[in-house]
């Protein structure tokens, strides 16, 4: 008997994938470069439909024709070593998938390199975590069509299912997959930082208890900001910490880490042209994050404006807050949809906007009730330029801005930094401005270095002698 599929890379995510796949019938082979994890795997796993190797010849020769490997190694270097070792031992029809966050640059030559031997190669964006990977991702395969048809039948099966519909829909050519997922990343980096900015206000300027704040996140998630996100950072401020007895979160040092992919959504939005602001903040506030010594030496340097001491009527800046939430997440999402259209015309992948939002439905980290809505609103109007102009979106952003504006100026009063909601009303303001003051840089370039300009009556170049 042969094995229908093999798993390369045993640490959490690739132990949890093949699990996933045995669970739903298949006959996995398993491997790992150092011995131990497969065994460990093994050991916790009797009566799974795993099946153990040790060499790659033999973990090769078990899989059924076509072959279908599925690589969960740490993205960069240690995939081409595996691609390098698999290679000799596959043959033309063979597939290789890599299901980790790969830069879809790099997607993008392994696929020609695979391509040029006869073999089919998918970079596979995978979201949900180890909990995602064991029950359910969402999946974001991309790579040629006949290539995905032969894995489809396993990965939309290892797939979460919202609606009887699986979370994994092709979203087409080379690295598509792998940018889809890298976006999804900027997304996530920008919709958790908004969400502590949240938490600050609540904290810092309306005094409430971390108790307080978990249930308000609580309540929030029984509406329409309804999300993991927003679901996690109740539990996550329910949490005790086992020392101390206090919260959790007061002992945890403010110093955020990052793997990569939010600074290549960014990077690639910067390089492309794309607006791409809220995203891009929410990378900074990780980097200052990590000034951390420098920020307490400041700290008692530099000085902020009083705290305005007369208290602020809580029902309504709680209201305020979760308006102002719920449209820095508009905004947030507007501008990854725009880097989706904008990147898939410039690369004519033709990435299926509707579909993107519907996969994200379930399993991954940002699944949010919304997304509902981002879809229908992709299917009414496939061409949309942005979402803040789509009916629904341009509706409630007109009723919230009041809120992001009395949050952005209360923080702006009182000295505490929102990065995120401030850009998001910015990146509003800015985008909905007709006659924006480019025109006076336009002249300033004109006029120190004759880069010439438009006008807004004539067609054609011009150069004035503003001398
Ligand atoms: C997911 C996550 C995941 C990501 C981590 C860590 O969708 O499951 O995006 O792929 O690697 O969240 O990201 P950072 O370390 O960059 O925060």
């Amino acid at each position: 008997m042969f094995n229908t599929i093999g798993v390369i890379g045993l640490g959490v995510m690739g132990s949890n994938i093949a699990l996933n796949m045995a669970s739903k019938g298949e006959q996995v082979a398993v491997y790992n470069y150092t011995r131990d994890l497969t065994d460990n795997l093994i050991g916790t796993t009797e009566g799974q439909l795993l099946h153990p190797y040790y060499e790659i010849q033999d973990f090769v020769h078990s899989l059924e024709m076509p072959r279908k490997i599925f690589l969960m190694v740490t993205a960069g270097k240690p995939i081409d070593s595996v691609i390098g070792t698999l290679v000799p031992f596959l043959e033309a029809g063979d597939v290789i998938m890599d299901g980790g966050n790969s830069h879809y640059e790099d997607t993008e030559r392994r696929y020609d390199e695979l391509k040029s031997k006869g073999m089919g190669y998918l970079g596979i964006g995978i979201s949900g975590g180890e909990v995602g990977a064991l029950n359910g991702p969402s999946i974001m395969p991309g790579g040629d069509k006949d290539t995905y048809d032969k894995v489809a039948p396993i990965l939309t099966k290892i797939a979460a299912q919202v609606d009887k519909d699986p979370c994994c829909v092709y979203m087409g050519s080379k690295g598509s997959g792998h940018f889809v997922k890298m976006v999804h990343n900027g997304i996530e980096y920008a919709d958790m930082q908004l969400i502590a900015e949240a938490y600050t206000f609540l904290r810092k300027r309306l005094d409430l208890s971390v108790n307080e704040i978990a249930d308000i996140f609580e309540s929030w998630n029984q509406g329409e900001l309804n999300s993991y996100l927003i679901q996690i950072t109740a539990e996550i401020l329910r949490k005790k910490d086992e020392i101390t007895g206090l919260p959790l979160i007061d002992v945890i040092l403010d110093k955020t880490g990052q793997k990569g992919t939010g600074k290549w959504t960014s990077i690639q939005a910067i390089e492309t042209g794309i607006p791409s602001s809220i995203i891009t903040e929410s990378l900074f506030a990780r980097y200052i994050s990590s000034l951390k010594e420098e920020r307490v030496y400041a700290d008692n340097i530099l000085s902020g404006p009083e705290m305005d001491p007369q208290g602020l009527d809580k029902d309504l800046w709680i209201e305020y807050i979760r308006q102002a939430l719920y449209m820095g997440k508009i905004c947030a999402y507007a501008q990854g949809f725009t880097q989706y259209k904008m990147t898939s015309e410039l690369y004519g992948w033709d990435l299926p906007l509707k579909d993107i939002a519907l996969i994200f439905r379930g399993g991954c980290i940002i699944r949010a009730e919304f997304l509902n809505v981002i879809s229908e609103t992709y299917q009414a109007q496939p061409n949309l330029a942005n979402l803040l102009i789509a009916p629904y979106f341009a509706e409630k952003v007109k009723e919230y801005q009041i809120g992001l504006r009395k949050v952005a100026c209360e923080g702006i009063n009182s000295g505490i930094s929102f990065p995120c909601l401030s850009a998001s009303l910015t990146y509003y303001d800015s985008y909905r401005t007709g006659m924006s003051n480019a025109n006076l840089l336009q002249a300033q370039r004109d006029y120190f270095g004759a880069h010439t300009y438009e006008r807004s009556d004539l067609a054609g170049f011009f150069h004035t002698n503003w001398q």
